[in-house]
């Protein structure tokens, strides 16, 4: 049985490296693995391999970045005549980047079947580039493997047979758990001056918050504050430098003396800086999650969440982008004002191995 899987961006990389570790345990599958090239610069793309134990991609696609119809359109054409080659009986996408969607259509519309891995999810914002993926893939896939209760219930509410759908626990925590020792070793601290507990670590890359001005802006405010009270570290996304030098916030991020803005961070060493942070500030999907198992506070810069796990038993409020609303968030878990998490149902690290195992016997 042939599978190509599929990874293009950067957060793809976590959710596909313990599928690859746990499909060889089943020697009547055979895995393909497919770079769309999405992401391409070593930080965010060659680096997750090496230190993940990825295998080397079968194909890079190399289809780079672009406008939403270009890229996405850019994957299809290029992953067709992979498909049509190599003729697998699934393709097997991650999580929500274009390159989810795009080798998603190109799959179905071939006959070839779809496995959507991190199903379900939503944030009920199709403003979101993300959310319409999400929405899309779903609609189109022959089985879904969820993360979190909330997507077998959106699923559900979508008129999705739940003979499709597989509640499974969550890849990205495979990888997490996996790695939590060896990022341990990781000497960012020590490279940065920095001591457990004395810095708040952030990212911020979402188009709502980083493409437009206004919230931006107000974004600004709120780190202003913040890090004239506790250093924070900021590893910046490609897409938020340019909106800063193309917005021109280079002059007041340069002022601010407590932030301290670095290159795109590896993955052990991000694992390092959030495990032994005092809190993140962050507008990722993952690192809700990944915060949840770490047990550190989590403050998402977001109107919505597309995993409320995080927010029931996790680590992680929902706190917007209004400045006053994320100071308060910040002071609440300075002066010891939040709960402790606990670790949602089946992110036991085996996830992967279930999911492999469900995909021997069913496809
Ligand atoms: C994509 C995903 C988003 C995910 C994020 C993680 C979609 C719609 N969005 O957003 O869900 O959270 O990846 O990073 O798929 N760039 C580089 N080098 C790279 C990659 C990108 O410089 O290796 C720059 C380019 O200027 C590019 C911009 O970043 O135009 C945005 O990249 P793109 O892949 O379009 O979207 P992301 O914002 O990374």
């Amino acid at each position: 049985m042939k599978i190509i899987n599929v990874a293009g961006a950067r957060p793809n990389f976590m959710k596909i490296a313990p599928l690859m570790e746990a499909y060889k345990a089943y020697p009547s599958i055979t895995p393909m693995l497919v770079h769309t090239g999405q992401h391409y610069d070593e930080r965010m793309s060659d680096l997750f391999f090496r230190q993940l134990g990825i295998p080397e991609p079968d194909m890079n696609l190399g289809i780079g970045s672009g406008s939403h119809a270009v890229q996405t359109a850019g994957i299809m054409t290029a992953f067709e005549p992979v498909c049509l080659e190599y003729r697998p009986d699934a393709v097997l996408v991650v999580g929500d980047v274009n390159s989810t969607i795009a080798c998603g259509l190109v799959a179905v519309k071939l006959g070839i079947k779809l496995v959507h891995v991190e199903a379900g999810l939503r944030s009920g914002d199709r403003t979101m580039p993300e959310e319409i993926n999400r929405v899309l893939t779903d609609s189109i896939s022959d089985m879904l493997f969820c993360t979190e209760p909330s997507g077998v219930e959106n699923l559900k509410n979508e008129g999705v047979p739940a003979e499709k759908v597989f509640l499974v626990g969550n890849v990205m925590i495979d990888t997490l758990l996996k790695n939590k020792t060896k990022a341990d070793e990781s000497t960012i601290l020590d490279d940065l001056g920095i001591r457990p507990g004395g810095y708040a670590a952030m990212t911020m890359h979402r188009p709502s918050n980083v493409d437009d001005p206004i919230v931006f802006a107000r974004l600004l405010d709120a780190i202003e504050e913040i890090q004239k009270d506790l250093p924070i570290i900021f590893p910046i996304h490609p897409r938020t430098r340019n909106s800063i030098a193309r917005m021109g916030f280079q002059d007041r991020v340069d002022a601010m003396s407590g932030l301290r803005l670095i290159e795109p961070a590896g993955y052990l060493d991000f694992l390092k800086l959030t495990s032994n942070a005092k809190l993140v500030l962050t507008d990722s999907g993952g690192i809700q999650e990944e915060t949840t198992i770490l047990k550190v506070p989590c403050i998402t810069m977001r109107e919505n969440t597309e995993r409320p796990v995080t927010v029931d038993v996790g680590s992680n409020q929902i706190v917007g982008t209004d400045p006053a609303k994320i100071l308060q968030a910040y002071r609440n878990v300075t002066d010891g004002r939040w709960r402790t998490p606990q670790v949602p149902e089946l992110w036991d690290g085996r996830a992967a191995e279930r999911i492999v195992e469900i995909l021997a016997k069913r496809l």
